[in-house]
């Protein structure tokens, strides 16, 4: 058998060395999402309507269509193969009369669903939009969008398979501020992760939510029916939000130095009741959080946790059951008396800036 050898001519490729000295730079953040207009209108009312870009837009309508056979099955079923904890902060949950719902947290619950193998796909492509949102607020504001928001999505980009897992990166230095010490040296990955995303079935004529705002980052609310509704800051009129809606959280409004406001909602009655899917967008809680780069005072760091803890524990929850949520109006309550008397107890009042910031409890105060 005869072999022949062929030989290719190799091009020859001349490198201008004096361009290639120059690499480009990357780009200072995601592609922009929103036009100048809806980031006003976001930043001043706290909420704004959006059109979904596909495929997210199709991976609802493939949710609903899960959710429906969902919550379609009896409530034993439905609480066994999600069984509730973290208080109303994971798995299904049953509030008679009004509604019930199930929440899924950053990871995965079982392998072989089609409907978890739905919320990982929009899940992934959520937090990616919510990620646009945030940079062009931190972008509009002048700040750089890594340094503001890296930090806080690490971890939730994408739902974790079931079982003990390592996200988030091991705390570690913040990113950006290489003098800064880990938030929480033992944290647990679950616990630092509290974005979660959340499934509704209200009944008719009966499931509401009393008017509230967030206290994460930023919400995106999908329903398939009238019944959420959003307030205007400036006429404090209410309007129905019939669909896609963001919604500024509070921690949004305390990183961002009230240049953007929460966004005030409530959810009414609606005679054929509706369900809903909202997915709420928390920082992670495992780095620190460097101010500075949302506008503070120069080496100005505080724990991501217990700067969110503060805003978390001057809220209640709206969807507990009525008992819990009583419980924690009460003690919402004693906080506000609290934090009133320490502060009419200083000179010069109302504290500002990085330190009404840095030590929490800033929902009772700003009532806006
Ligand atoms: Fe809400």
């Amino acid at each position: 058998m005869t072999h022949t050898t062929t030989t290719f001519a190799i091009p020859q490729i001349i490198i201008d060395d004096t361009t290639d000295e120059a690499p480009v730079p990357p780009p200072p953040g995601p592609p922009p999402l929103l036009t100048f207009d809806q980031i006003r209108h976001l930043a001043t009312h706290g909420w704004l309507p959006l059109t979904l870009p596909d495929p997210l837009a199709s991976n609802f309508q493939e949710l609903f269509a899960h959710v429906t056979d969902f919550f379609a099955e009896p409530l034993a079923a439905k609480q066994a193969r999600y069984p509730p904890s973290r208080g109303t902060e994971f798995g299904f949950y049953h509030v008679p009369e009004e509604k019930e719902f199930l929440t899924f947290r950053h990871r995965r619950v079982h392998t072989d669903s089609v409907l978890e193998d739905c919320i990982a796909e929009t899940w992934r492509q959520i937090v990616r939009l919510l990620y646009r949102v945030l940079a062009d607020l931190s972008t509009a504001a002048g700040y750089d969008p890594h340094s503001c928001w890296d930090h806080m999505l690490d971890g939730v980009w994408d739902l974790a398979a079931p079982g003990r897992g390592t996200p988030p990166s091991p705390p570690r230095d913040h990113p950006h501020d290489p003098s800064s010490s880990p938030s929480n040296p033992a944290s647990d990955p679950d616990e630092d992760i509290p974005s979660l995303f959340r499934l509704f079935q209200y009944y008719p004529g009966s499931g509401f939510a009393t008017a509230h705002v967030d206290i994460g980052l930023v919400t995106l609310c999908v329903g398939n029916g009238s019944g959420l509704q959003v307030q205007n800051r400036e006429t404090h009129a209410w309007h129905d939000a019939t669909g896609p809606t963001l919604l500024l959280g509070e921690t949004a409004r305390c990183l961002l130095r009230n240049q953007v406001r929460a966004g005030q909602h409530r959810v009414e009655r609606t005679p054929a009741g509706r369900q809903s899917a909202v997915f709420a967008l928390r920082p992670c809680l495992a780095h620190p959080t460097r101010l500075e780069a949302f506008g503070g005072t120069a080496g100005h760091v505080v724990a991501t946790q217990e700067y969110y803890r503060a805003i978390q524990g001057s809220k209640w929850s709206v969807n507990a059951t009525r008992d819990i949520r009583e419980r924690q109006q009460q003690d919402h309550a004693r906080r506000k008396r609290e934090w009133e008397a320490r502060r009419e107890g200083r000179a010069g009042g109302v504290p500002a800036g990085d330190e009404l910031a840095g030590q929490g409890g800033i929902g009772c105060v700003d009532k806006r």
